[in-house]
């Protein structure tokens, strides 16, 4: 039995690369009768730059309705809040204490704000707080807690799940054989599909295609994909093209194969537009349904990751006991 583990920042609706790079991978891997899986909203995590309390509370009920109704099955993943699990924070303390700080000044996302300030002439460290500092320590905090052995996630996290292996070789050699060491689980031909201007797909460049937008707004955003400027009876590559490589992941082989015949005897990108946009419409559209119902009952929803804290709490519980023992700090 393997255990895999993931967690979402809660940092607004889920966008097509995030359920094609992390959510897809995951939900596979937890289909499958050996894997043991663990998927939790990051909730603190998100404090660090979240700090108005409405915002928070919706942003949670936002990325726990959105997984839920893009099929997350609560009976066979264990789907839960980091901050039900206060261990979690303790263990985050505890590897503090085996973190060089050296380690975190390196830091991609850290080191991107500080190059950033000083190109800018401001102050290295201005706007970082400690919380942003220490996120890769609660990410380890995360992961270790649970013994897991793979964590899907975007390229973008790799250099997280570096840290967390580091940190855990680190305890284990001053305290003797305590964490398994995880290791990251990328799906490589998603994790570079560019957003829809070519750059990485991303919120905050504002090229993704969000999962739960009206069916007006996703054909706007998928027109709005940029294109070459081949004719319309032109043959067209469908090496690294956009339209292309997005039907792919949410249409069948067969289906795919004759997309491709269509490009190679000239479609136009509009008529290829439309077609991408009848898939996404015809893959999400009952998941669509399920958002906007589970919307009306947000107590169901919160009573889902109850009952998930409720069956990890314990497991935290009893592997914070090993490491307390572990560290000589026993109740
Ligand atoms: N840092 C991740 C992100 O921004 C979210 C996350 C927090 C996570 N803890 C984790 C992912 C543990 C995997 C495992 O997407």
């Amino acid at each position: 039995m393997k255990t895999l583990l993931s967690g979402i920042k809660p940092t607004g609706r889920p966008h097509l690369g995030n359920y094609l790079g992390m959510l897809k991978p995951c939900l596979d891997l937890s289909a499958n009768p050996d894997f043991k899986s663990f998927l939790f909203i990051a909730d603190y995590h998100a404090l660090n730059f979240i700090q108005d309390k409405s915002l928070m509370k919706e942003l949670i009920f936002e990325v726990a309705l959105s997984y839920l109704a893009l099929g997350l099955d609560p009976n066979k993943t264990m789907f839960y809040r980091q901050s039900d699990i206060p261990e979690i924070f303790e263990l985050s303390l505890i590897l503090d204490c085996v973190c060089p700080k050296g380690f975190m000044n390196r830091a991609h996302a850290y080191k991107a704000i500080v190059d950033k300030n000083i190109a800018e002439g401001r102050e290295a460290d201005d706007g970082v707080n400690m919380g942003l500092f220490n996120y890769p320590v609660l990410m380890a905090a995360d992961i270790l807690m649970f013994n897991v052995d793979c964590v899907p996630v975007g390229k973008d996290q790799v250099q997280h799940i570096e840290y967390t292996r580091d940190l855990a070789i680190k305890f284990n050699n001053i305290f003797g054989k305590t964490f398994k060491v995880p290791e990251p689980y990328l799906k490589d031909e998603v994790a570079t599909l560019p957003g829809l201007d070519g750059r990485k797909m991303s919120k905050s460049y504002g090229n993704t295609i969000p999962l739960f937008e009206t069916d007006n707004r996703i054909k706007k955003i998928i027109n709005s994909i940029k294109t070459d400027c081949k004719g319309a009876s032109e043959p067209k590559e469908t090496e690294g093209n956009l339209i292309y490589m997005i039907y792919k992941e949410l249409a069948t082989e067969p289906q795919t194969q004759q997309f491709a015949e269509k490009f190679a005897n000239g479609i136009s990108y509009g008529e290829a537009k439309a077609e991408l946009y009848q898939k996404f419409i015809e893959f999400f559209g009952p998941c669509r349904e399920k958002y906007e119902e589970l919307k009306q009952h947000p107590d169901d929803v919160f009573d889902i990751l109850k009952e998930g804290a409720n069956k990890v709490r314990p497991i935290a519980q009893e592997g914070i006991q090993i490491i307390r023992s572990k560290i000589g700090i026993n109740r």
